[in-house]
């Protein structure tokens, strides 16, 4: 249904499979050609930064410059997320970076929902490995699917979310502020939040899973 909160594309599908070790997962995809994007993409771009940090960002889809050197935000887009990151005194070695997809889609085209499907449960289990207390969602396409909604990010950015015991944040992809200038100040604005959500205390979380408002 239109707008709905559906479970967390996070937990939908095949159970992810389970290692000790972030480094196992990563020598499990091995030179990974499960869906079709093994054969077009450069590099696979499994994830970076504290493997138990606190706070994971999780964007699309690798583009040109990660496919390159295989690893997440390193474009344009990521000198963004590390001034955003700076500005609430964080460096990229204290969180954990990921996408949705690991391969990038040739031109850059969005996921396709089988390329999501079969990705999905080795996110998963970066996730539970991580385990981190916040994850911030980048922009339309991850928002949608780690909070099973169709509602687009304009509409979800500023708010919480609860999903599988932890907090959810929606934010901008930094790549849309590229475009759009306007959208710089509420991605700064939202990093902001972001570092509240980090320090909320446990006894001020939503009794029930759900969302609430930040703003
Ligand atoms: N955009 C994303 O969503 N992820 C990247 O790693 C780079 C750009």
């Amino acid at each position: 249904m239109s707008g709905e909160m559906k479970r967390s594309g996070l937990s939908k599908g095949a159970p992810a499979p389970r290692f000790s070790d972030l480094e196992s997962l990563r020598e499990h995809l091995g030179d990974c050609a499960r869906c079709s994007l093994g054969s077009t993409r450069g590099r696979l771009v499994f994830g970076v930064g504290d493997p138990h940090a606190g706070l994971m960002f999780i964007g699309e889809a690798p583009g040109r410059n990660e496919d390159l050197q295989g690893e997440p935000f390193v474009g344009t887009a990521g000198r963004l997320l590390d001034e955003l990151l700076a500005s609430i005194g964080l460096a990229r070695s204290q969180v954990y970076i990921a996408n949705v997809l690991k391969c990038r889609p040739p031109g850059n085209r969005d996921p396709l929902p089988e390329e999501v499907e079969l990705c999905t449960p080795y996110l998963a289990e970066q996730v539970r490995l991580v385990d981190p207390k916040v994850i911030a969602a980048l922009g339309n396409h991850a928002t949608r699917h780690i909070l099973g909604t169709d509602r687009g990010i304009t509409a979800l950015r500023g708010r919480l979310f609860q999903v599988d015991g932890r907090r959810v944040v929606p934010i901008f992809h930094p790549a849309a502020a590229l475009y759009d200038q306007s959208k710089r100040a509420v991605l700064f604005d939202d990093f902001k939040r972001l570092r509240s959500v980090l320090e909320m205390p446990e006894e001020n979380e939503p009794a029930h899973a759900g969302q609430m408002p930040l703003l």
